[in-house]
């Protein structure tokens, strides 16, 4: 585990850009990888990911959700993910996640299609998930919040570095971001977060929005009784991250603080933004995205 394990677990739909995609002569996915990435000399792995970022370049909106054709292999890192963070989710995810979570119902042996978790979300919050190839423009990605859409990648990292990844993979789409979208009331909170940047014009209110996605949807803890709890996607698909729940500095929910405070992708944070509890996050996220971007 480095520090870098935070990177791919965070805001990489947002902000990082370890993986850029191009096309070929032929219009086919090419996913650049950064040499200090652990798939970069890995021939094969680099065809695959190439591979399932073509499937989601074809997508068409409307039609049904392409399946990518797991191996072996790739169904042994999710499980191995799944034996390393579920315990640690028990311990210090809030109630909400681990409500959503038991009526997910994620597979923990063999890594789902998104088509089947999508559909399963519709039902319980009505929420859909639709593929993406990898990184997607901010402004893309949050205004399909405001759809009720969270664009999704289809790859998992590389075999040599479960619990480490520089760029935001399946394991964080659907143990992180998915099981908080099945929650009626986080559904809710992402889906006003996309409709207040649909209301953005400016690239800097934009950013300050982001900020709010980062140090909430992301990054967001609460308190439970006298216990610190996370209800951001970041922390609850990374154990290690996770972890650091119990001793890192927290910091009074400050919205208005948040969207002044930049942040580092690249490491562990220093601090996160913890609220009262979770009605109490609900309450002040929802009257502040409600208002965006007429907030001062
Ligand atoms: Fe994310």
């Amino acid at each position: 585990m480095t520090s870098k394990e935070s990177l791919g677990l965070q805001l990489g739909e947002i902000n990082a850009a370890n993986a850029a995609i191009l096309r070929d002569r032929d219009q086919r996915a090419v996913v650049e990888l950064d040499p200090d990435h652990p798939g970069f000399r890995d021939v094969a792995y680099r065809a695959r990911r190439n591979a399932i970022a073509d499937i989601a370049l074809r997508y068409k909106p409307g039609t049904p959700l392409p399946t990518v054709d797991y191996t072996a292999e790739e169904h042994d890192t999710w499980r191995i993910i799944c034996d390393h963070l579920l315990p640690t989710q028990q311990r210090l995810a809030c109630r909400a996640y681990l409500e959503a979570a038991a009526n997910l119902q994620l597979p923990t042996q063999q890594l789902p299609q998104l088509r089947d978790v999508s559909a399963r979300l519709e039902q319980l919050s009505g929420f859909r998930l639709e593929p993406a190839a990898g990184l997607v423009d901010p402004r893309v990605f949050l205004c399909t919040l405001g759809e009720g859409i969270f664009l999704s990648t289809q790859y998992i990292r590389h075999p040599s570095a479960p619990l480490y990844t520089p760029e935001p993979d399946i394991v964080h789409e659907l143990l992180g971001h998915a099981v908080t979208l099945a929650h009626p009331q986080l559904a809710e909170i992402n889906r006003a977060l996309g409709q207040a940047a649909q209301r953005t014009e400016s690239n800097e209110m934009l950013e300050k929005l982001g900020r709010i996605y980062w140090y909430t949807i992301e990054f967001g803890v609460l308190m439970e009784g006298q216990q610190p709890k996370a209800y951001g996607a970041g922390l609850l698909s990374s154990a290690g991250e996770l972890q650091r729940v119990e001793t890192v500095e927290l910091r009074p929910f400050d919205l208005y603080e948040m969207i002044e405070r930049s942040y580092d992708v690249t490491q562990y944070q220093p601090f996160l933004y913890c609220a009262p509890s979770f009605e109490e996050m609900l309450i002040q996220l929802q009257d502040f995205l409600n208002r965006w971007p007429r907030i001062y």
